[in-house]
């Protein structure tokens, strides 16, 4: 019998001891009934797919009895590293159509999940010791691969609006003073924030723009509920950078098709021609078979369903937040416009991390523990002593995705974490 206890014998890589497993990734572990820990789609275009796979089935089979068999095998089969090219030339229709970006295929990679561009971005750009600025909290996804690769990550503060970006000049400066090196670039989520929730408002998303270009910042702009937005949209700040320059704009058809590990990205060629080398060795590629799937899905059908998908999440989102304000005890909540979450702080001090494990999960409700989202290791921007400070969870926060479950039971868990909380977060006082 091979023990899994058995002492690892290997001398492993010294990142595996400073990172933390990613937190969401952890509490998709517990198969509870109320879910509201990682941000899964539950509005899902499933009969467009059974569809779309018998559209492609009826295709290949065609083109087998036409003895066009070359044809069928190279659509299973490898492709390139930047994407097939009649995908990447529909996303570029796509693109022009939903949001007014007009970039050709040229300019657009293809990856198996944002998370791999994030991930591939990072690598190419970061050398142990230099400095990124994000917001305070921000996506664990970016945080810990950062951290991961050396990074100094150093956070600014965020209000109902997002990352506040009046301390971006003096951020910035401080963070040259007091870590040796000029941040070289901001990772911003600008459409329904993960974890909080934020949209940035137009000026915001400009300022950023207009810093990053005056400073020759990279600015990655983090798109993936772009398309889950219940108002009417603001223009992403890619809009800005005309000239493909200085934004990474990132976009991904987890949120809006499923799950199917293929994101699309517009990237300044230089940096994607090194984006490309490094995924190169990550996979290879994205799966062929379910980039072309997707080709139909952006093609022909995502116009039509999503408003329908829109609509749904809206209300979860509009059922959660009377849930919320219904059966919590005292705190704050935000108030998305879109998006999959809600970030929620108590107003007396607990610590939410223990209390999921102990109290939450047994009584069968996830929420991600705010903490989660702070760095491990990085700095913060204090606004009131106005200096560069080492981050300080906040322990007392919780994010809650209303995606994955139906309406009936957002209302019945949060009444569940809600009486929960009132009786036991004493005991988790800190
Ligand atoms: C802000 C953000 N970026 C990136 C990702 C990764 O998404 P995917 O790899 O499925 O495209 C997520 C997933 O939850 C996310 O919330």
């Amino acid at each position: 019998m091979v023990k899994s206890s058995a002492p690892l014998v290997f001398d492993l890589a010294s990142w595996t001891k400073r990172i933390p497993e990613s937190a969401i990734r952890k509490l998709l572990r517990f198969k509870v009934k109320y879910y509201f820990a990682g941000g899964k789609p539950g509005v899902l275009p499933l009969d467009v797919f059974s569809k779309i796979l018998v559209e492609k089935g009826l295709d290949d089979l065609m083109n087998l009895i036409d003895g066009e068999e070359r044809k069928v095998i190279d659509e299973f089969n490898y492709g390139p590293s930047s994407g097939v090219d009649s995908f990447r030339e529909t996303l570029s229709g796509f693109l022009r159509r939903s949001d007014n970006l007009k970039f050709t295929k040229e300019n657009i990679l293809v990856t198996t999940g944002s998370q791999q561009v994030i991930y591939g971005l990072l690598d190419t750009m970061i050398d142990p010791g230099d400095v990124v600025l994000s917001s305070n909290p921000t996506y664990l996804g970016f945080m810990n691969v950062a951290e991961k690769l050396g990074a100094k990550v150093v956070t600014l503060p965020t209000d109902e609006n997002g990352m506040v970006t009046d301390y971006l000049d003096e951020c910035y400066r401080k963070s040259e003073k007091k870590l040796g090196k000029k941040p070289e670039l901001i990772y911003v989520i600008p459409d329904s924030d993960n974890p909080t929730g934020t949209t940035l408002p137009w000026k915001r998303r400009k300022e950023i723009y207009d810093f990053a270009a005056e400073n020759k910042l990279l600015v990655i702009e983090d798109a993936a509920y772009r398309e889950i937005q219940f108002k009417e949209k603001i223009p992403p700040i890619k809009s800005l950078d005309e000239q493909n320059l200085f934004v990474a704009y990132i976009r991904t058809s987890s949120k809006e098709a499923a799950p199917l590990r293929v994101a699309y990205s517009v990237l300044p060629l230089n940096l994607m021609r090194e984006v490309v080398k490094a995924r190169g060795y990550y996979d290879l590629c994205t799966s062929t078979l379910t980039q072309k799937l997707l080709e139909i899905y952006y093609s022909k059908y995502i116009d039509k369903v999503l408003p329908g998908i829109v609509k749904k999440y809206e209300e979860r989102c509009r059922v959660m937040a009377k849930s919320i304000d219904e059966f919590f005890p005292n705190g704050e909540r935000s108030s998305p416009r879109g998006g999959f979450f809600f970030w929620w702080r108590s107003t007396r001090k607990f610590d939410a991390t223990l209390f999921v494990e102990k109290e939450a999960i047994p009584s069968n409700v996830a929420y991600v523990p705010g903490e989660a989202f702070f760095t491990v290791y990085g700095h913060f921007f204090n606004p009131d002593t106005r200096e560069l400070e080492r981050t300080a969870p906040r322990k007392n926060t919780m994010r809650l995705s209303f995606s994955y479950l139906p309406p009936q039971d957002i209302e019945r868990g949060i009444e569940v974490l809600g009486k929960v909380l009132k009786e036991k977060m004493a005991e988790y006082h800190i």
